[in-house]
């Protein structure tokens, strides 16, 4: 994926750029156009949440690939990469970034991007791959009922500028794309453990039945978190099936 700026397409305002991708490639748009909102009017997150996002403070993006070279059952290697691109650009900002499984990007505690990925698959490989991105930069004052928002400018007072992050944050998903292409899983997979929050450390996790103790000890092809008690039990959980408690 070459991405240049011929590819960038700026909107003041628009429901959700995920969306607009989704239509863009239906009107078979390049490979790497990158969809740029000042404002989104239903910015999506996880699970049919919102994404909070005030009027041209933030980075607000949706890039599209079509990664038919990889097999659908690597699809968690997409998200995988997005988020070590973001840890990258993040950590030369500010300190204490990570990836939150599977791919909310913290400071400390505190969620300062999340990541929405929307895949289609033809027979056993992607067919096209949606990135939204919604990063944090200069918002000080978040009022939804998130829980834990945060942006640089209230880490480190400083302004940003939406277009360098993005020029910073394609720079990194770029070599990390070459990477994917060229097969090396072990090593992005080594990437995202060694950047991955509260990895291998002991604390509390909760399901809807229980809290218990557990350390994680690795992540499935499918995004799988794995867990070990104290027991020594190793169970695995999708998305949703179980949460930190922070
Ligand atoms: C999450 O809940 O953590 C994912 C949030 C993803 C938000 C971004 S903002 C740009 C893109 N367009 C959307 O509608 N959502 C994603």
């Amino acid at each position: 994926m070459i991405l240049t700026s011929k590819n960038i397409i700026v909107l003041k305002e628009t429901d959700s750029t995920n969306n607009y991708a989704k239509q863009l490639i239906v009107d078979k748009a390049e490979e790497g156009t990158v969809v740029l909102a000042r404002y989104q009017k239903e910015g999506k997150g996880q699970q049919g949440n919102f994404w909070e996002s005030e009027a041209q403070k933030n980075l607000l993006c949706s890039i599209i690939l079509y990664p038919r070279f990889l097999a659908a059952g690597k699809q968690f290697y997409i998200s995988k990469i997005v988020s070590i691109a973001l840890f990258n650009v993040l950590q030369r900002k500010v300190s204490e970034v990570s990836v939150k499984w599977p791919n909310d990007i913290y400071v400390g505690t505190k969620k300062i991007a999340g990541i929405l990925i929307e895949n289609t698959i033809k027979g056993s490989t992607l067919d096209s791959s949606i990135i939204g991105i919604g990063l944090n930069l200069n918002q000080t004052k978040f009022i939804s009922n998130a829980p834990n928002p945060v942006s640089l400018k209230q880490l480190s007072k400083q302004n940003y500028v939406v277009e360098d992050v993005l020029s910073e944050f394609v720079n990194e998903f770029n070599g990390l794309l070459m990477q994917l292409k060229a097969g090396k899983y072990n090593a992005i997979e080594k990437l995202y453990l060694s950047v991955l929050f509260r990895n291998r450390e002991w604390w509390t996790y909760r399901t809807s039945e229980k809290e218990f103790e557990a350390r994680i000890i690795g992540i499935g092809d499918f995004g799988q978190l794995h867990l070990e008690d104290r027991r020594g039990e190793i169970n695995e959980f999708m998305f949703k099936e179980v949460e930190f408690v922070i």
